[in-house]
């Protein structure tokens, strides 16, 4: 048996409660449903300020699943967070809950430094006091994403965990500083800590601020597709259920202090990504091919946008075994059914209605520490 299947199964066997941050997001949510699934015997705590990029409708079913437990709470708030550490026994935190939109980091970069610092410290220092006192052993993941690294030119190597990290938005610079928060804490006080750091996801329930859930909605309506710049910038895109997969596997059998790359080889153009899209788009609407074409519009460009990430896997892979499980074209095309098919997801966003179901939740749940 290979190290870390063995590792796997210890954690698995010890780790009987966990803490979710952000679970009511767009990763979070689907990693809350994937682990309420796959480990019926562990508890699963989420914590969630339910921001605008949160959604209660995006946990599903699990809502009635007695190891399932949703707090609204603010990773900043040291207080309420050791309670619930303290209320669940707490033995993992899978941090996730972030200020996630590049766009938004530059409109507004104190929220990301209070949110994706801030509160990245506030948790680490809370789950510190927290296995002090009660004696206990217990992991903390972190994570994070490959802009941390920068931007790469179009013929260099993908990222490897030993890339310098060259943060250069906002939003990144709020992550990587919140990643070497964590390093510190396992350097310093010697905590359990895993790291990743992905490529862009893409899947079911992401906010439609993001490209592909932005882009399907206009497509299905014949607005326009607003595409910075020339669309030459590369992303390397990996559907949201691998990354599931991939966090899962780092969380149980990852070497502690250690930083796993998650990707899958998947480099797109933007405009290249954009015409795929729209082929398949298109096919499901029974339009002709290249029908919405025309609705692509040049924009001026982000501020400071990087041109390229591409990630290499090769760690990830050669360590845990991991690879991703659902291929790229079949994947894209389950998300397209999925937005297509859930109308009543988006348009409770776009009227507002998803904000009055987080406040109902709210109300019954909001921690009282
Ligand atoms: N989406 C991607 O492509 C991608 C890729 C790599 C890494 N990541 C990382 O994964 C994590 C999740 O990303 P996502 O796309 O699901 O983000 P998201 O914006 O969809 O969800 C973030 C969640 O965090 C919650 N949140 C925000 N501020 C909070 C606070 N102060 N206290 C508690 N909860 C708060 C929000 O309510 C929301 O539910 C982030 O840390 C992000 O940096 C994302």
């Amino acid at each position: 048996m290979l190290r870390s299947e063995t590792m796997e199964r210890k954690q698995k066997e010890t780790c009987k409660s966990i803490l979710i941050t952000g679970g009511a997001g767009f990763i979070g949510s689907h990693l809350v449903k994937y682990l309420v699934r796959q480990h019926p015997d562990m508890q699963v705590a989420c914590l969630d300020a339910l921001t605008y990029a949160g959604n209660v409708a995006n946990l599903g079913d699990v809502w009635e699943e007695s190891s399932f437990h949703f707090v609204v709470g603010d990773v900043t708030d040291f207080k309420t967070i050791k309670e619930i550490l303290s209320l669940y026994q707490v033995e993992g935190i899978i941090h996730l809950a972030a200020e996630s939109h590049v766009d938004r980091s530059i409109v507004d970069p104190f929220l990301f430094a209070r949110t994706n610092v801030m509160g990245t410290l506030t948790l680490l220092e809370a789950f510190r006091e927290h296995l002090a006192t009660t004696n206990r052993k217990g992991r903390f993941y972190q994570v994070s994403t490959d802009e941390v690294y920068g931007s790469l030119a179009s013929e260099e190597s993908p990222f490897v965990e030993s890339t310098p990290y060259a943060p250069r938005s906002p939003y990144s610079a709020a992550k990587a500083s919140a990643d070497h928060f964590v390093r510190a804490y396992h350097e310093t006080y010697g905590m359990d800590v895993v790291l990743s750091s992905c490529s862009n996801n893409f899947g079911p329930n992401q906010f439609p601020e993001k490209l592909l859930p932005l882009f399907i909605q206009n497509i299905l309506h014949r607005r326009a597709l607003p595409v910075y710049g020339k669309g030459e910038n590369v992303r390397d895109w990996l559907y949201v259920e691998n990354h599931v997969e991939a966090i899962e596997k780092v969380f149980f059998a990852g070497r502690s202090g250690e930083t796993y790359n998650i990707g899958g080889h998947n480099e797109w153009r933007n405009i290249d990504l954009i015409h795929l899209l729209i082929e398949i788009v298109d096919e499901k609407l029974g339009r002709p091919k290249g029908a919405s074409l025309s609705l692509i519009s040049f924009v001026q460009d982000r501020l400071g946008h990087d041109l390229r990430y591409a990630i290499d896997p090769s760690k990830i892979r050669q360590e845990l075994g991991w690879t991703p499980h659902y291929p790229f074209r079949e994947a894209l095309e389950d998300t397209v059914d999925w937005y297509l098919g859930h109308p009543e997801w988006l348009e409770d966003i776009f009227t507002g209605n998803y904000r009055k179901q987080n406040e109902a939740v709210r109300k019954k749940n909001n921690f009282i520490a």
